[in-house]
C-alpha cells in the first residue's frame, strides 16, 4: 500500500490568484502609442474601431450585412467576426494596413470553443472530466490552431451557470456549479490566452455571456431573468471574476435583462461590477444584434438612442448591430454622448490591438503553411481522446455489466446516433468537419477488429415517430451476445436557440430502448446528448448506462475504450439529473427551507407524484472499481473567522482495477445571518490509485471559501459551525464538524450591487 499527500488544486487555485486581477502593467509606451493613435482619428473612424463585421462565416444570428475590402479602406470596420483561414485573414489585413487611411489592423474573431478544427468534447462534457489541466490543454490546442488559421479573439470559454437543462445553451458551459465553473473558465482563459497575447499563437479569450443568460425564465433562449442580488453575486457572477482574474482581456454582454435593464445597456453591471469594483480595462463586446435588441426590449424607439446608451453603458465594440457606426456620430454631435465616452472604448480596442502584437506585425506570422503544419496534428488527436476518456460518466453498472469482452462475441450496436459523425462533434464545430470524427460504431469496430463481429441496425431516428426500423434492430439484437444501445439527442437539439420542454429521450427511442431491452440480451445504453435527459425507465432496467454527451473527433474511440475497459470511466456529472422535466430547477446546492424534504413526512417541500430527489445528482459518476474514503480530519478543529484550514481525507481504492476518482469536498455554514445551502463545493482534485493503493489529499479552506454576502451584502466570514464533507459524489459524503470563533471576519465592506 502506498500513502502521499496532495495538496488539491480544486480548494486553492482562486485563492492563489486572488492578489492579482491579471491586468498588465501600466505601459506608458503602450498607452503613449494609443493616444497618438486616438488623436488621428476622425470620429467616424473612431466608431469604425468599435464596430464588428461579420465576414462569410460570422452567421450566428439574424441576417446581417457581411462586410469586405470596401469597408477596411473606408475605416468602418474594427474586427471581423467569421472570416477564416490564413489566406482570407491575410488578405484582408493587408488591405487594412495599406490601404485604409488609418492603417490600423483589423481583429480577426470567431467562436472557437470547444476545438477549431479538432474538435474536443463539448464544454459540459469536458466539465465532466473535473480536470482544468485537461481544459486548459484543449483551449491551447484550439488556440494554436484558431491562431495558425489567423483568428485573434475566441467568443469563449463560456461561462454562464446554468439551473435550466431545457436551455439548449447549458451544453456550452461548465454546468450548475459557480466553484467548478470558476475553476474551468480560469483554465479555459489561461489556455486560450497562452504565456502572453503578444504570442502568435494566442488568442483573446471571451467570458461570456455577462451576465445571468442561463437564469432564462422556463429554459427558453433569450428569455427574462429573475435573479436576486445574492444569488447573482454568488452563483452567476464567480466565474466572470475567475476569468477575469485569469486575466480575460474580452467579456460579452448577454441577451438577457436584468432586474428592467438588458446587459446591454446595464451600466451597474458592466461599469459598477466589472470595471469599478473588479478594476478590469478589458474589451466589452456586444453579442450578436445585441445593441439593436435593445428597441425590441423597449429601451427605446430610435438606434441613435439605443447605440448611445449601450456606449455609455460601456458596451465597446458593436457585434454586428452596425449602430455604433451609423448612428452613434450624431448623438455625439448633438451634445447627448460626450466623446470621452467612444474615446475610452477606442482606446480599450486599440490597446487590445497593441497587446496582441498586431501593430508590430499585423499578420501574426500567419500563413497557409503554419496553418496546414499545426492543423489536425496527431498529438492534438491524442489529446482529444484523453479529453473525451475522461469526459464520460459512468451512470449505472449493475452486476459488472462494463466492461464488454470483445473476444469471440457478436455485439449489436443499435441506434441513429451510433453512426451520426456529426453529433459526434457537437454544437460549435467551428472548422471541424463531420469526416475527421470517429462515430461509436467506427470506435466500437476499431476496438474489436477481428476478435468479434459487430452488427449494426439503426433502429429509429433520433427526434422523428418512425418506428419501420425496430424489427431489424431487433433481428440484429436477438443475434448478438451483447447490445450497445446508442441514444440521445442528436448535436442540433442543443445549443442556440434549441430548448426543449421535455428532457425524454426525443422521437421513439424510448420505444425502442424497451424493444430491445425485452430481447434478453445484455444491454448498455450509450447516451449521447447536451444536457441532463430523464431517463427514469433506463435508470431502473437498463444495467449499464454510459453518458458521453459529444466528445468531439475522437468520441467513438473514448467510447470504446470505456466499454471495452481499457480504459476505466472516471467523469463526474457537473450538472444534476432529474426524474422529471417537472422538477426543475433541481440542483445540489440548494436552500433547506423551513420544512425540508423528507419522504416519510407530509408536511415537507416535496411532490405527490414523482420522488422529491434526483435521477443522478451532481457529482455522481461510477468506476470499475471501488473507492472507499476516510472521514475528513481537519488541521484543526476550532480557528479564527480569518485564518485558513486544512482538511486531509484518505481515498483508497478498495475495488480490483486501477482507477481515478475525483475526489470531492463540500461545506454547509450551519447557521448564518442569511441562509446558506445545504453543501456548496468548494474544492476537487483527481487522483489516481492501483487496487488497495491509498492517498491523503488535503484542501485548504480558506476564509475566501467559507465567505458569503451577509444581511448589509458585505463579503464576510461569520463564526459558528461549518459542516465540512467529503466524497465521491454530492450525496456520498463523510462528515465532521469546523468551528470557526472570533469576531465577523469582513473580506470585502463594499456593498454588492
Ligand atoms: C451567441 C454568442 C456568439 C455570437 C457570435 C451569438 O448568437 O450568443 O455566444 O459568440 O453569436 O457568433
Amino acid at each position: 500500500m502506498q500513502a502521499g499527500l496532495c495538496i488539491a488544486m480544486g480548494a486553492t487555485a482562486l485563492g492563489a490568484q486572488s492578489s492579482g486581477y491579471g491586468l498588465p502593467k501600466t505601459d506608458a509606451r503602450m498607452n503613449r502609442f494609443v493616444d497618438s493613435v486616438l488623436a488621428r482619428l476622425t470620429l467616424e473612424e473612431k466608431l469604425g474601431q468599435l464596430t464588428q463585421y461579420r465576414g462569410p462565416w460570422g452567421l450566428t444570428g439574424p441576417q446581417t450585412r457581411e462586410a469586405g475590402a470596401a469597408d477596411i479602406k473606408a475605416g468602418r470596420v474594427g474586427s471581423f467576426l467569421g472570416v477564416r483561414g490564413a489566406a482570407a485573414t491575410r488578405e484582408l489585413q493587408t488591405i487594412a494596413v495599406t490601404q485604409s487611411r488609418t492603417r490600423i489592423p483589423v481583429l480577426f474573431a470567431d467562436d472557437i470553443v470547444h476545438g477549431w478544427r479538432t474538435i474536443f468534447p463539448v464544454p459540459l462534457a469536458e466539465a465532466a472530466s473535473f480536470n482544468p489541466e485537461i481544459a486548459e490543454r484543449t483551449a491551447r490546442v484550439a488556440a494554436v490552431e484558431g491562431a495558425a488559421a489567423g483568428i485573434h479573439w475566441t467568443f469563449a470559454p463560456m461561462v454562464d451557470i446554468t439551473r435550466e437543462p431545457r436551455w439548449g445553451r447549458i451544453v456550452e458551459g461548465a454546468g450548475e456549479d459557480p466553484f467548478l465553473g470558476s475553476i474551468i473558465a480560469a483554465a479555459k482563459v489561461r489556455g486560450f490566452q497562452g504565456r502572453s497575447l503578444r504570442d502568435s499563437l494566442s488568442l483573446m479569450a471571451t467570458a461570456k455571456h455577462f451576465v445571468g443568460y442561463g437564469a432564462a425564465e422556463g429554459g427558453r433562449d433569450y428569455n427574462t431573468t429573475d435573479i436576486p442580488l445574492r444569488t447573482l453575486h454568488e452563483m452567476y457572477l464567480p466565474p466572470f471574476e475567475a476569468a477575469v482574474k485569469a486575466g480575460a482581456r474580452s467579456i460579452m454582454a448577454a441577451f438577457n435583462e436584468i432586474d428592467g435593464v438588458p446587459m446591454h445597456a446595464n451600466k451597474r453591471l458592466i461599469d459598477g461590477v466589472l470595471r469599478d469594483r473588479w478594476r478590469w480595462d478589458g474589451i466589452l463586446v456586444s453579442d450578436y444584434t445585441g445593441v439593436m435588441e435593445l428597441l425590441q426590449h423597449g429601451l427605446s424607439a430610435d438606434s441613435a438612442a439605443v447605440g448611445r446608451l449601450a456606449l455609455d453603458a460601456g458596451v465597446d465594440v458593436d457585434m454586428v448591430s452596425n449602430i455604433f457606426y451609423k448612428d452613434v456620430a450624431r448623438e455625439v454631435r448633438a451634445g447627448r454622448l460626450p466623446v470621452a465616452v467612444v474615446d475610452s472604448a477606442v482606446r480599450r480596442v486599440l490597446r487590445t490591438k497593441y497587446e496582441l502584437g498586431l501593430f508590430t506585425d499585423p499578420y501574426k506570422g500567419s500563413s497557409t503553411a503554419r496553418e496546414q503544419a499545426l492543423t489536425l496534428t496527431a498529438e492534438s488527436r491524442s489529446l482529444a481522446r484523453t479529453a473525451a476518456q475522461q469526459s464520460i460518466v459512468l451512470l449505472r453498472n449493475e452486476r459488472n455489466t462494463l466492461p464488454l469482452t470483445a473476444a469471440g462475441k457478436t455485439i449489436a450496436v443499435i441506434g441513429a446516433l451510433a453512426s451520426d459523425a456529426r453529433s459526434s462533434l457537437g454544437g460549435w464545430a467551428a472548422a471541424g468537419r463531420a469526416e475527421d470524427a470517429v462515430t461509436v460504431l467506427a470506435g466500437i469496430r476499431n476496438a474489436v477488429g477481428s476478435n468479434g463481429r459487430v452488427l449494426y441496425a439503426a433502429g429509429a431516428p433520433v427526434e422523428e415517430r418512425d418506428t419501420t426500423g425496430f424489427a431489424e434492430a431487433v433481428r440484429v439484437a436477438r443475434e448478438a451476445d451483447v447490445v450497445v444501445l446508442v441514444v440521445g439527442e442528436h448535436q442540433d437539439m442543443s445549443a442556440e436557440a434549441r430548448n426543449r420542454s421535455s428532457l425524454d429521450l426525443p422521437g421513439v427511442q424510448q420505444q425502442l430502448v424497451e424493444r430491445i431491452y425485452a430481447v434478453g440480451k445484455p444491454t448498455v445504453a450509450v447516451l449521447m446528448n447536451g444536457r441532463p435527459l430523464s431517463v427514469p425507465w433506463m435508470a431502473s432496467n437498463v444495467p449499464a448506462i454510459l453518458e458521453t454527451w459529444y466528445l468531439g473527433v475522437e468520441h467513438g474511440n473514448a467510447v470504446a475504450d470505456v466499454l471495452f475497459g481499457s480504459v476505466n470511466p472516471s467523469g463526474k456529472l457537473p450538472v444534476t439529473f432529474p426524474r422529471t422535466v417537472g422538477q426543475i430547477p433541481i440542483y445540489y446546492n440548494h436552500k433547506n427551507t423551513g420544512r425540508p424534504s423528507d419522504a416519510k413526512e407530509r408536511y415537507t417541500s416535496q411532490y405527490i407524484d414523482v420522488p422529491f430527489t434526483p435521477l443522478y445528482p451532481f457529482g455522481h459518476g461510477l468506476s470499475y472499481t471501488t473507492f472507499s474514503y476516510s472521514a475528513p480530519i481537519l488541521s484543526r478543529a476550532k480557528a479564527g473567522t480569518h485564518e485558513s484550514v486544512d482538511v486531509s481525507v484518505t481515498v483508497t481504492n478498495s475495488g480490483s482495477r486501477t482507477g481515478e476518482e475525483v475526489v470531492q469536498l463540500y461545506v454547509r455554514d450551519d447557521a448564518g445571518s442569511v441562509t446558506r445551502p445545504v453543501k456548496e463545493l468548494k474544492g476537487f482534485t483527481r487522483v489516481s490509485l492501483a487496487p488497495g493503493e491509498q492517498r491523503t489529499v488535503t484542501f485548504r479552506l480558506t476564509p475566501e471559501l467559507l465567505a458569503f454576502y451577509d444581511l448589509q451584502y458585505r463579503e464576510v466570514v461569520e463564526p459558528g459551525t461549518f459542516s465540512i464533507m467529503v466524497g465521491g459524489s454530492s450525496e456520498q459524503l463523510q462528515r465532521t464538524t469546523l468551528e470557526l470563533t472570533g469576531r465577523v471576519h469582513v473580506l470585502d465592506a463594499r456593498p454588492i450591487r
